[in-house]
């Protein structure tokens, strides 16, 4: 039987954080909101806690999991070396939604890691997460908390659906603000690659070092084309439904958009609009017609993006017409999960 805590701000909160710390000291699992997205936390120095984690979630085991942490100083005994690069990002950007990687030391079991000889950490920004992890002496080990292959929880309501039933504690902790995953950053390459792109962006970290790239697996940046078809490596975030992202000058896109509406009649549609565009659908037979949030503000669009994507299950949806974001800033990161969502599926580019 899974408990739901809600944090009140008074005297209570004493004691939920208590019972909480103590599921976690004794090997159990328990779902702490941060800033990006809700994750599955456990024990990241405990085998057994680890091992939890993957079976809660339907994971491979092979992936592996980030460690949080709520200070800096808890760093030194997890990391065989702490480049300079990535004391440069810590005093940037932690806490936040920086997740860095760093060569691991002895402590850290196999099964965080999935056997790397790398150790992913991350200092999360948002104080309920700053509290549990303070009230703990390790660190914890949360992958987002998610069903394997579901769309990460930006609401309490998400991880419920996905892991009621399946961990000790839930903690809500309300809607996620960043709404995205964070920033994975491998220093142990030089130069240090972006393995994940998030709210933290390339240009963000190229700031601290113009070296700094992207991994060619995330998007193709340099060309702005959208890989024409994606492999293995978008498996995730798949809704149900098939997707289709079209990406290019915007009123092409709309135009496109309104022409597959018209073709797929008798199928039930979901499309994933924008402020800009919202008003152009709405006469239209759709099923499900969701406004992510302005261009101009593309952190509201990463918000919603998860919540739109598990709309469009709970519809039923048969098929997911998505208009495309510029790839650069946060545009590259919403199109990165925006592909994945894609996963196997016709993807274009007009
Ligand atoms: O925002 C987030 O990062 C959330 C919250 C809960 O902190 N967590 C999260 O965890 O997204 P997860 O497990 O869903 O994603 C972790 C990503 C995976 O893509 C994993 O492959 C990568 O980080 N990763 C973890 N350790 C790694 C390592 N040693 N080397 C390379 N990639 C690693
Ligand atoms: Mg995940």
């Amino acid at each position: 039987k899974t408990d739901i805590i809600k944090f009140k701000g008074n005297a209570k909160d004493k004691v939920y954080l208590k019972k909480i710390s103590d599921t976690l000291k004794s090997g159990g699992l328990v779902v702490l909101p941060t800033e990006t997205v809700y994750g599955l936390g456990g024990n990241g120095l405990n085998k057994r806690a680890c091992k939890k984690i993957y079976e809660a979630k339907g994971r491979p085991s092979d992936n592996p999991l980030i460690l949080h942490i709520a200070e800096n100083s808890q760093l030194d005994a997890l990391v065989a070396e702490i480049p300079d690069v990535a004391k440069k990002c810590m005093e940037k950007f932690w806490p936040g939604p920086l997740t860095i990687i760093f060569k691991r030391s002895e402590i850290i079991p196999d099964e965080a890691t999935g056997g790397l000889d790398t150790v992913a950490i991350r200092e999360p920004s948002n104080e309920i997460a700053h509290a549990i992890l303070k009230a703990v002496d390790f660190p914890v080990a949360a992958p987002s908390a998610n069903l394997s292959g579901r769309p990460s929880p930006t609401k309490v309501e998400h991880v419920i659906e996905d892991l009621n039933g399946r961990v000790d504690i839930i903690v809500d902790g309300g809607h996620s603000v960043v709404g995205i995953e964070s920033t994975v950053l491998d220093v142990t390459v030089d130069p240090p690659m972006i393995l994940r792109p998030g709210k933290i962006t390339l240009e963000d970290l190229r700031e601290i070092d113009e070296n700094i790239r992207i991994d060619s697996a995330t998007i193709d940046a340099k060309s702005g084309e959208i890989p024409k078809s994606p492999g293995q490596k978008y498996r995730h975030y798949a809704p149900r439904a098939e997707a289709i992202c079209f990406g290019g000058r915007l009123d092409k896109v709309v135009n496109e958009i309104k022409k597959n509406i018209k073709k797929n009649k008798d199928k039930k549609i979901a499309v994933l609009a924008t402020d800009e565009t919202f008003e152009e659908y709405k006469n239209l037979d759709i099923k499900l017609l969701i406004n992510l949030g302005s261009r101009d503000n593309l952190e509201e669009v990463a918000t919603n993006l998860f919540d739109a994507l598990r709309r469009c299950d709970e519809e039923n949806v048969d098929i997911i017409f998505a208009e495309g974001f510029e790839l650069r800033g946060m545009g590259l990161s919403i199109m990165n999960r925006l592909l994945k969502a894609c996963s196997g599926k016709v993807v274009m580019r007009i």
